[in-house]
């Protein structure tokens, strides 16, 4: 918020500002050039879920006074970090230096004594802080900074977007806005790790790691915390001991398949998250879906979670998602501002349906990168062709492998601006023959679709699967509609018409209505230039062409 408003506070300097702020990549405008190397994604989660070892999460009184709550933790091992965030009360993220001053902190913890009702005597990390004499330390407490969780509102962004200098600078701003804080992703890693507290309850040693959008780098503030609970990782662990004549095997209960493994497993950690979970509610279990999954709220750190096993290839894709993010910075930026528009028409949804989904969405964005001239991101082919011998990875017989090390893949030619590419995003799905072609990262290239689902998009590692073949002919219709529609609006806008206090460039493509913004920047312009005509004419003509496109078989 501090950092908001103080990009409100300076209009024309929006870039340049979250230039100096940006930790982990280079400028957005100008590529790939000022790439700073990044962290391998496995090198991200073990510290990550290491770090959330040795992390509590206290919910606190209203009031509190920091310097007496650290003193009071500390009495336990020298406090690493913390910070205070709102949900429905106030809570403090409290990281220790070391594992064992969690162990000594609840050891002093007591049970709480519930009057008329009972408590599972579940010792977890997630603590509840109490004024002992609530009279006598009231004067001493005082409201604590705490950092934001979620996103700001709409009024915000446009303020923000309007004082920008540039559709370039309007698109860093957004993705800084919206992308994952520090204190949000510490958060993620927590609740994982709190969820993996009780799973290791039935089996010890086992992992609940963050996948998706928390971890992919293309994650909004508020999106959903999807869970991954490795198992194997137990096995892989006593395998590597085993040595001499013997081999040592465990006894197990034989299943008919790996499905109902999974669906049992999911069945006991969703049962248990209702009955001992700390702060677990709504617990759903979907066990028939084709990825068998525990959907639950994690109410103290608002997380939507949904918790899944036997689910590797999607650790997988989130670490290829990751590669692609790191590898130019230009991809990111483009990614949240399609993720946000699609959203402000209403083209995805929190709730599952046809829509096109946000993991859809950004296989677009990364084939149309892959399809310029020069490409700005590798194909997945060319990705594995630079794997050694340690990127090697076969999941379930599918070929995941590809290159991990960032140095070894060389940076894009390519220098053209957000701006450009934004319009040209619009122009090419605007066009885009959907109802014979298929979008493939794999090879770079349209592929002829294997099947008629109205969008094909082949997951990129099972290649048999279309990870968007949900989506029903008239949501890709409106998705063609809406891209053509923001297409031509970019191509009408006039530079010199660009105010503070009027949309314009992204602001006007995220109004709700777009239809309405055309008759609001059609009052406003110059007569078309040469390249508007012909645009609309293209627009014009390929629009009879396309709607057989997209509703013929
Ligand atoms: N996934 C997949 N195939 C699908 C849907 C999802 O492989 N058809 C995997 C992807 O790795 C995806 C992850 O599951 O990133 C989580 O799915 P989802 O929550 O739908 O997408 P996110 O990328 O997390 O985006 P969002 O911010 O909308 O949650
Ligand atoms: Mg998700």
């Amino acid at each position: 918020q501090r950092s908001l408003l103080r990009l409100l506070s300076c209009p024309g300097t929006v870039a340049a500002d979250l230039r100096r702020e940006e930790q982990f990549s280079g400028s957005a405008e100008t590529g790939s050039e000022d790439r700073t190397p990044k962290k391998r994604f496995s090198e991200v989660q073990e510290e990550r879920r290491e770090q959330a070892q040795r992390t509590v999460l206290i919910h606190c009184p209203n009031k509190i006074s920091e310097k007496r709550f650290l003193q009071y933790l500390s009495q336990h091992g020298p406090v690493n970090s913390h910070f205070f965030y709102e949900s429905f009360g106030l809570y403090a993220v409290v990281e220790f230096c070391q594992k064992e001053s969690v162990a000594s902190l609840q050891s002093v913890t007591r049970m709480p004594g519930l009057g008329s009702e009972a408590a599972v005597p579940f010792r977890s990390r997630y603590f509840n802080l109490k004024l002992r004499n609530p009279l006598n330390q009231a004067a001493e407490q005082s409201s604590v900074h705490c950092s934001h969780q979620s996103s700001p509102s709409s009024k915000k962004l446009f303020e923000l977007l309007c004082c920008a200098e540039s559709v370039d600078d309007q698109l860093t701003a957004l993705l800084k806005t919206f992308q994952l804080t520090e204190e949000n992703t510490r958060l993620r890693y927590l609740t994982c790790s709190l969820i993996e507290d009780i799973a290791a309850a039935y089996f010890p040693g086992c992992a609940v790691r963050p996948f998706g959008s928390s971890v992919n780098s293309f994650g909004k503030l508020g999106c959903d915390l999807d869970m991954f609970l490795a198992l194997d990782e137990i096995g892989n662990f006593s395998a590597q001991k085993t040595s001499g004549n013997f081999l040592m095997e465990f006894q197990v209960k034989n299943v008919p398949s790996e499905r109902i493994v999974t669906q049992k497993i999911l069945s006991v950690i969703g049962e248990c998250l209702d009955h001992f979970g700390p702060g677990c509610v709504g617990v759903q279990k979907i066990l028939n879906a084709r990825c068998p999954l525990v959907r639950f709220s994690h109410q103290a750190s608002g997380f939507q979670c949904d918790l899944t096993t036997n689910n590797r290839i999607a650790l997988k894709s989130s670490e290829l998602l990751y590669l692609y993010g790191a590898l130019d910075s230009r991809v990111r930026a483009l990614v949240f501002s399609i993720r946000c528009w699609a959203r402000a028409h209403s083209l995805t949804s929190s709730i599952p349906g046809a829509w096109i989904t946000n993991f859809s969405l950004t296989m677009m964005v990364i084939f149309f990168l892959q399809r310029r001239s020069p490409p700005i991101l590798p194909t997945l082919d060319s990705l594995k062709s630079l794997a050694d011998a340690e990127d090697k990875c076969i999941i379930e017989g599918h070929n995941c492998t590809f290159v991990h090390d960032l140095n070894r893949i060389k940076p894009s030619e390519n220098t053209e601006s957000l701006e450009l590419l934004l319009k040209e995003f619009f122009e090419y799905f605007g066009n885009f023959a959907f109802n014979k072609n298929s979008i493939n990262i794999r090879q770079g290239r349209e592929q002829n679709k294997p099947e008629s689902s109205p969008l094909h998009i082949q997951n990129p590692f099972e290649t048999s699967l279309n990870i968007s073949k949900n989506v029903s002919q008239s949501q890709l219709q409106k998705f063609v509609e809406l891209a053509r529609e923001s297409a031509w609006i970019l191509h009408q806008e006039d530079k010199e018409c660009r105010s503070s206090n009027q949309p314009w460039g992204l602001a006007t493509l995220l109004l709700p209505s777009v239809t309405n913004n055309i008759s609001f920047v059609k009052k406003r312009k110059k007569p078309a230039s040469e390249r508007i005509k012909n645009l609309l004419e293209s627009i014009k003509s390929s629009s009879t062409e396309n709607s057989t496109d997209t509703n013929g078989k």
